[in-house]
């Protein structure tokens, strides 16, 4: 985490380069280059349901990603923490968060999808981790290393990509 002397407090996403360099090979190099570029295209249509890129930068230790800072966490923890307050108080068959607040970031997905489809976006990596809770109770999709752009008029994407688990 980082903190500009406006007083702003970001998000830093620091990818060391010698673990880059140790992983690989071009594909992993092609990863960041590869969200460094989504996230430059959607800096030019920035929405408010998905994350926002401030600043990008390398150093001679790393490549890095500066980011609007969650500080709600991930929905992933959201869900972990809702479970364990439910069973503090004696709720054992508990499935998920309340189907209220679930519409809520449902619809703010929706929203999220549906600019980045606009863009020739597709996210391709969509699960509670990569989706951050902002201060006022936003949800905001993030990550963006495994997404790709669909020109029009261009073939389809075919294939199977995303985390294990979760395909
Ligand atoms: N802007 C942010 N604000 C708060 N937490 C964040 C932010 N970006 C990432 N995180 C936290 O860091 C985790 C990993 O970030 P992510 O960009 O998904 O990296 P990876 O490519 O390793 O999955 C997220 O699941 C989330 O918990
Ligand atoms: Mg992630």
């Amino acid at each position: 985490m980082i903190v500009r002397y406006t007083g702003e407090v970001l998000a830093l996403k620091d990818m060391n380069k010698k673990v880059v360099k140790h992983k690989a090979n071009d594909k992993a190099r092609n990863l960041i280059q590869n969200e460094r570029v989504v996230l430059s295209l959607l800096g030019e249509k920035p929405a408010f349901c998905c994350l926002n890129l401030r600043y990008a930068f390398e150093t001679s230790a790393s490549y890095a990603l500066a980011f609007q800072f969650c500080c709600g966490g991930d929905l992933d923890y959201r869900l972990n923490s809702y479970r364990k307050k439910m069973r503090n108080e004696g709720v054992s068959k508990l499935k998920g968060l309340p189907e209220k607040e679930v519409q809520f970031y449902a619809a703010e997905m929706a929203v999220a999808l549906n600019h980045l489809h606009g863009l020739g976006i597709i996210h391709r990596d969509m699960k509670p981790l990569n989706i951050l809770l902002t201060k006022e109770g936003h949800c905001v999709l993030s990550d963006f290393g495994l997404a790709t752009r669909v020109k029009k008029g261009k073939e389809e994407k075919k294939g199977r990509i995303g985390t294990p688990g979760f395909l």
